[in-house]
């Protein structure tokens, strides 16, 4: 079921505000606008009338929460699956799920995870800049928008009922345990995670090639030293 809101603060309270009432899970939300858009780390999502698709399914997940890495990696891959299928075009995917083109980003997911009557939830929210128009300026030098890259613009309502079924069936298949299978194709489609150099953490961060993915999808990157660190979360960037 889609839940089409005018305005919300974010799609995510709305879908973790639904667990607390039982709500059933695949539940979709959707806003034209968010007040106080979330993303990672902390960030803040900037969310203007009518210019992105911003929407968060509830989830009542049969893994154990250590496990969400591998389904936000497989929401990536959904998302990435959505644009081609909707709009005719390859985003480039950063580890752990962010959506480019060329170097700047459009799309962001953010899982948000609590527990309800002692059962894990979780809000698995998309955001996909789609007006360039309405992005803030001072995010014109790292973020992009879907229709600067089209001729016409996207039609919003495809775009979301293609990243709905394609998260379904990555959903399902993470659900099902299918991980060998989605870390392979996630090594295939991302050159994020296997031989490139990066930066990891920013200015005070350090340097080295990304060497593959942990099981539980954790980034490996091998130092000049020959030590390899394991990058849970955070910043990664091409050096
Ligand atoms: C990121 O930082 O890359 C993740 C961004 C996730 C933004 C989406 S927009 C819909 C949903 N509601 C929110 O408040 N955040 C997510």
């Amino acid at each position: 079921m889609i839940r089409w809101y005018p305005e919300l603060p974010s799609t995510q309270s709305a879908a973790l505000r639904a667990a607390r009432a039982a709500s059933a899970e695949g539940t979709v939300f959707v806003a034209e606008r968010q007040t106080a858009g979330r993303g990672r780390h902390g960030h803040t999502w900037a969310s203007p009338p009518g210019a992105g698709l911003y929407c968060s399914l509830l989830l009542w997940p049969r893994r154990p929460v250590a496990d969400l890495l591998l389904l936000t990696l497989a929401s990536g891959l959904a998302a990435a699956d959505a644009v081609r299928e909707a709009c005719g075009l390859e985003a480039e995917i950063r580890w752990p799920n962010d959506l480019l083109f060329a170097g700047k980003k459009f799309g962001g997911i953010l899982i948000e995870s609590a527990l309800e009557g002692g059962r894990l939830c979780a809000a698995l929210g998309v955001g996909l800049n789609l007006r360039p128009a309405a992005l803030p300026p001072e995010l014109a030098p790292i973020a992009t928008a879907l229709d600067d890259h089209l001729p016409r613009p996207c039609d919003r309502w495809a775009l979301l009922q293609a990243l709905v079924a394609s998260l379904a069936r990555r959903y399902r298949a993470w659900s099902n345990g299918e991980d060998a299978a989605l870390l392979a194709e996630f090594t295939a489609r991302s050159r994020y995670a296997q031989g490139l150099e990066v930066v990891v953490g920013g200015a005070d961060g350090y340097r080295g090639a990304t060497a593959g993915l942990e099981v539980n999808g954790f980034l490996r990157v091998r130092l000049a030293s020959g030590e390899v660190r394991t990058v849970v979360s955070g910043d990664v960037r091409p050096a």
